[in-house]
């Protein structure tokens, strides 16, 4: 990659905890909500299960070779609630927790950074049977997960991210019901989002009185389109951006919810989140970004919560999850993010694509070109933003390795490193490689490190 990217910046891939590590009941932890979910028929395609994954619990070694591989300067990895606290407060599950030991020790002896994500949807099962994120209390049950994995693992980690996608959480999981814990419920995914926000901002109080590096949050933005120019399509514009987009940064940032979600929510949204939303702003040392996507929006009547629907772009090339490839959105984003929320740091936490792959590699070979162009254009479109002054300070691919996307089980394949599920080995797709090429050619393989922190 040429310039403009600096000598500092982090080049690195990411994972979530579900979606790889499998022996999701080993050592004492606790079940989450997926468990339930993919053990509950008719959940998730094909009725996989995250039991076995890529077993990144038992072969995280010969995964960070990998990275080092690859000349990753950074992994950035989730840790799952119900290793640490297995009830999801109360005892604490050392057996867990040094598991994360170990994968922050051998990253650090690899030269690769560890980049924490503290919640990546796998809510503690026994939380969800005290209502989950709809309680209230979530924000404390988190801030007391958050100080544990604090005092086990700050000295090791890089960057701490409170929660991964605020938005997918409540949409997906509380109200379109397609993620766990698959509920249908405007009521239940107006206060859901709202306690998410809540538990961040608990957990980044708690970061401040027990940590000492940085720590943020990562949301995932898609630019609106209007499909026309139609007074309708741009209000439904207006309000799609404001349902995915706005909700959480608004609050982050500004300390107030967008107008529009009172609308949208109708008697599902309450006075109290548009009272209590001045305590969301709390300052965070970086934010976030997961960039898949655009959206083309048109009004629909019957389109819930928002009236507002998507216009699908025949002429585009989209990805195996239907999802339009849009690099020219990842510099809006970028460059709306800085002119609305101001300067922050920023990191891509997350970009990437499922295209076909075969289930085994073809003479040792995953030739992946559709997956290399997009990973280049998106790389092209940071270096503009970087260029036009947006103060980006990594990339991270998603994903790693091929695993569990979620409800789609094993069918979509999004690593650049290819995992062959019957019989785990991994094999570096091109995209891999040419990744590789691109980190030595544009940054030094060495993570900007923590050194001058106090030891
Ligand atoms: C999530 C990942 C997911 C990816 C692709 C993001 O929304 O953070 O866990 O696998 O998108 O769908």
């Amino acid at each position: 990659m040429p310039p403009p990217f600096p000598p500092t910046f982090l080049w690195g891939a990411a994972t979530a905890a579900y979606q790889v590590e499998g022996s999701p009941l080993a050592d004492g932890a606790g079940a989450s909500i997926w468990h339930r979910f993919c053990h509950t028929p008719g959940r998730v395609h094909n009725g996989d299960t995250g039991d076995v994954a890529c077993d990144h619990y038992n072969r995280f070694r010969e995964d960070v070779a990998l990275m080092r591989e690859l000349g990753l300067g950074a992994y950035r990895f989730s840790i799952a609630w119900g290793r640490v606290l297995p009830e999801g407060t109360g005892k604490i599950n050392e057996r867990g927790l040094d598991f994360y030991r170990r994968l922050v020790d051998s990253l650090r002896e690899a030269g690769i950074a560890p980049v924490a994500t503290l919640y990546h949807w796998d809510l503690p099962a026994a939380l969800d049977d005290r209502g989950g994120w709809v309680n209230r209390d979530a924000a404390d049950w988190f801030a007391e997960y958050a100080a544990v994995c604090y005092r086990a693992l700050d000295d090791r980690v890089e960057l701490w991210a409170t929660l991964n996608e605020p938005w997918v959480v409540t949409d997906g999981g509380y109200l379109a019901g397609v993620l766990a814990p698959g509920h249908r419920s405007a009521f239940e995914a107006a206060r859901a989002g709202h306690n998410l926000l809540r538990a961040h901002a608990a957990a980044v109080e708690a970061y401040r009185a027990e940590g000492k590096g940085r720590i943020g949050v990562v949301v995932n933005v898609e630019p609106k389109h209007p499909a026309s120019e139609r007074p309708e399509d741009l209000a439904a514009t207006a309000r799609a951006d404001a349902y995915m987009n706005r909700h959480y940064l608004d609050p982050l940032f500004l300390g107030c919810y967008p107008e529009e979600l009172a609308g949208i929510y109708g008697e599902a949204w309450s006075e109290v989140f548009d009272r209590e939303a001045g305590a969301l702003n709390v300052p965070i040392d970086w934010l976030g970004l997961n960039y898949y996507s655009r959206n083309v929006v048109r009004h629909q009547a019957d389109a819930w919560p928002t009236a507002a629907a998507r216009v699908r772009q025949p002429r585009s090339i989209h990805t195996e999850t239907d999802w339009e490839v849009y690099p020219d959105g990842l510099e809006e984003t970028l460059r709306w993010i800085a002119n609305r929320y101001g300067s922050i740091p920023l990191y891509v936490t997350e970009n990437g694509a499922a295209f076909y792959d075969p289930p085994s590699p073809i003479e040792g070979r995953v030739d992946d070109p559709l997956r290399i162009a997009y990973l280049r254009e998106h790389l092209r479109a940071v270096g503009r933003a970087i260029s036009a002054g947006v103060d980006v300070r990594g990339y991270f691919a998603w994903s790693l390795l091929d695993n569990l996307e979620w409800a789609h089980g094993y069918s979509k394949r999004f690593g650049i490193v290819h995992v062959d599920f019957a019989t785990q080995q991994r094999t570096i797709k091109a995209s891999g490689r040419w990744y590789a090429e691109a980190i030595s050619s544009g940054a030094p393989r060495t993570p900007a490190s923590r050194s001058a922190r106090p030891a």
